[in-house]
């Protein structure tokens, strides 16, 4: 019940199929239940961004009245779905029943009246309730019921886990809390759209779509949206040129490379919603990047946003990791945990650096899955040779085809179980030979490393790239320090059942919520002059930080 499969619940629950059968599939690619048959994610993104182009954003004020405000909405079309959320104020993602309904309620909107400064008339569909009615009745104390676009404190989290009852429920525990939910994934397709309108304005036609853990069904809640400027939709590319007769063809500038044209756009365009982009804050354009992009926060959804063009490997890369999490429950959870767990002890940062990045912590999970005995999941040359003509795809020479029909892997029984799977994986990586082997998903095995770098992940469609190049060796070593230091927390017979509650109610940690508690491996520095304090000692002293700090959270509270 607990693993549901995530993603497709979400994308189904929006286009009307019955979650419940969603649910139940997923697993070993069981996808042919459904009466539409299988979605690739292309599809299922193709739903979302429909919805969003019939979503609005608006600003609420703190007093408004969840009933007048649909009732208001009403005027101009039926509302299809709508749920508010809280940043910098109070904001309601609305979705009408079609586009001219958008258009209508735009047509009713005044540009604002500011006295002491001016305004950009550049509209979008971002708007701000005003309410003025000059009394306010009782009734209109604001009762918007707000939806969580964040996750709750580690700490809570810890808890949380603490009162489960076995690994495998501490892991489900922990991908629920943590996976985007529905309302997410909704707000991160409008802000792509509110941006194609910004980018619209040079390229009509385009479109913006977003990528990575936004859609690859690896996505925690507060993780940044990778966006995808997408100009291939563009039509007239396919168009063939006939042998004889007249044809027409564009005249267009030309310059000497793609990444120029690259960086010409993405520079215009970040100049664009820099200065006309409403709640687009923070713009830098970092465009001599291997791979260029415009960075900037939008302030309205809390989202920080990271726009790139000409990205499709990185596209065929989220495909992939998005059939890989679908393939079995089992992945996605285990991904998450590790990620979290990561995160928790400063392995990977949101800082770029010397980290071990999530996309490589994520491909350094597969990889293990692949090398299970029977594996849970196919390497990537399996899933390349079951692949039709339609699945063809090559990109700038690289070759990124695979399989996208679900329903043609075919995989042997492992029934083993997450904890299982965790404990083995921190044991995996805490004696993996990172001199001399490169970690490999196409060929689901460890091959000689023929660079010289601590670690080395083999980029699976630009194979002569390594998506760890950024990894220094005291990273990777601490890395390892910390697998080491977890293998053996779960096997200590006290962390694998659950512990109780101590005598103010909070529950003990044990199995993976003690994995989470601050580590004993030491920053980098201090790490080899550091000790290790019995297992039970540093229960005992983490307990008591967990403490205080709910302590000190009720006293702010009151
Ligand atoms: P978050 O940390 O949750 O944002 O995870 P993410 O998977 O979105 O990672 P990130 O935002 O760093 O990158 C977005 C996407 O770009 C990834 O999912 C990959 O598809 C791709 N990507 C990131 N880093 C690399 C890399 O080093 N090599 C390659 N080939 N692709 C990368
Ligand atoms: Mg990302």
């Amino acid at each position: 019940e607990k693993c549901r499969n995530t993603f497709e619940t979400i994308f189904r629950r929006s286009v009307g199929t019955e979650p419940e059968v969603a649910q139940t599939q997923g697993a070993r690619g069981d996808h042919t239940g459904d009466k539409d048959g299988p979605k690739s994610l292309y599809n299922l993104m193709a739903d979302r961004q429909e919805q969003a182009e019939k979503s609005v954003l608006i600003s609420c004020p703190s007093r408004t009245s969840e009933k007048r405000f649909l009732k208001f909405l009403s005027n101009h079309g039926d509302v299809k779905k709508h749920f508010f959320y809280e940043s910098y104020g109070v904001y309601a993602v609305v979705e009408f029943a079609s586009r001219d309904n958008v258009v209508s309620l735009l047509e009713s909107a005044a540009i604002p009246g500011v006295s002491h400064e001016s305004v950009v008339p550049f509209k979008s569909r971002l708007l701000s309730l005003r309410n003025h009615s000059s009394v306010h009745s009782p009734t209109q104390q604001s009762d918007l019921p707000c939806q969580p676009q964040t996750t709750a404190p580690i700490s809570e989290l810890i808890q949380r886990l603490s009162r489960e009852e076995s690994v495998d429920d501490q892991i489900n525990s922990l991908t629920e809390a943590y996976q985007l939910t529905e309302e997410n994934s909704r707000l991160r397709f409008l802000v792509c759209s509110l941006l194609k309108d910004v980018a619209a304005a040079y390229f009509p036609e385009c479109t913006i779509r977003p990528f990575g853990s936004s859609v690859n069904g690896f996505g925690k809640l507060g993780c940044d949206l990778d966006m995808f400027l997408d100009l291939d939709s563009i039509s007239g590319w396919n168009v063939k040129m006939p042998k004889s007769g007249l044809s027409l063809e564009y005249q267009m500038k030309r310059t000497n490379s793609e990444r120029h044209v690259t960086q010409s756009i993405l520079s215009v365009i970040g100049e664009c919603v820099d200065h006309f982009g409403p709640g687009c804050v923070g713009v830098q354009k970092i465009l001599n990047a291997r791979c260029p992009l415009v960075r900037f926060a939008h302030q309205p959804s809390g989202f920080q946003c990271d726009l790139t063009a000409n990205n499709r490997v990185a596209m065929k890369s989220t495909e992939l990791l998005y059939l890989y999490g679908e393939l079995d429950p089992r992945v996605r959870s285990l991904v998450f945990t590790i990620r979290c767990w990561a995160r928790a002890h400063g392995v990977t940062s949101s800082i770029p650096g010397a980290w071990i990045t999530n996309f490589a912590l994520t491909v350094m999970v597969l990889f293990f899955l692949q090398k299970r005995a029977p594996p849970i999941i196919p390497k990537l040359d399996y899933l390349r040779d079951l692949a039709g003509p339609a699945d063809e795809s090559v990109i700038e020479g690289n070759d990124c085809t695979f399989v996208t029909d679900f329903s043609k892997i075919q995989l042997p029984s492992n029934t083993e179980t997450l904890e299982q799977l965790l404990s083995d994986f921190f044991e995996f990586y805490a004696t993996f030979p990172f001199s001399r082997m490169s970690i490999n998903i196409r060929k689901g095995k460890e091959q000689n490393k023929l660079e010289v770098t601590p670690l080395h992940i083999q980029n699976p469609f630009e194979t002569s790239l390594n998506v760890s190049k950024n990894v220094n060796s005291s990273q990777l070593d601490r890395f390892v320090a910390l697998c080491q230091e977890s293998a053996w927390l779960l096997q200590q017979s006290e962390n694998r059942t659950p512990r109780g509650v101590g005598g103010d109610n909070t529950p003990t940690p044990w199995g993976l919520a003690t994995l989470l508690l601050p580590s004993q491996v030491a920053g980098i520095k201090g790490r080899k002059k550091r000790k290790r304090e019995p297992a039970s000692e540093r229960i005992k002293s983490l307990l008591e930080s967990l403490k205080n700090k709910n302590e000190g959270r009720k006293s702010q509270d009151s």
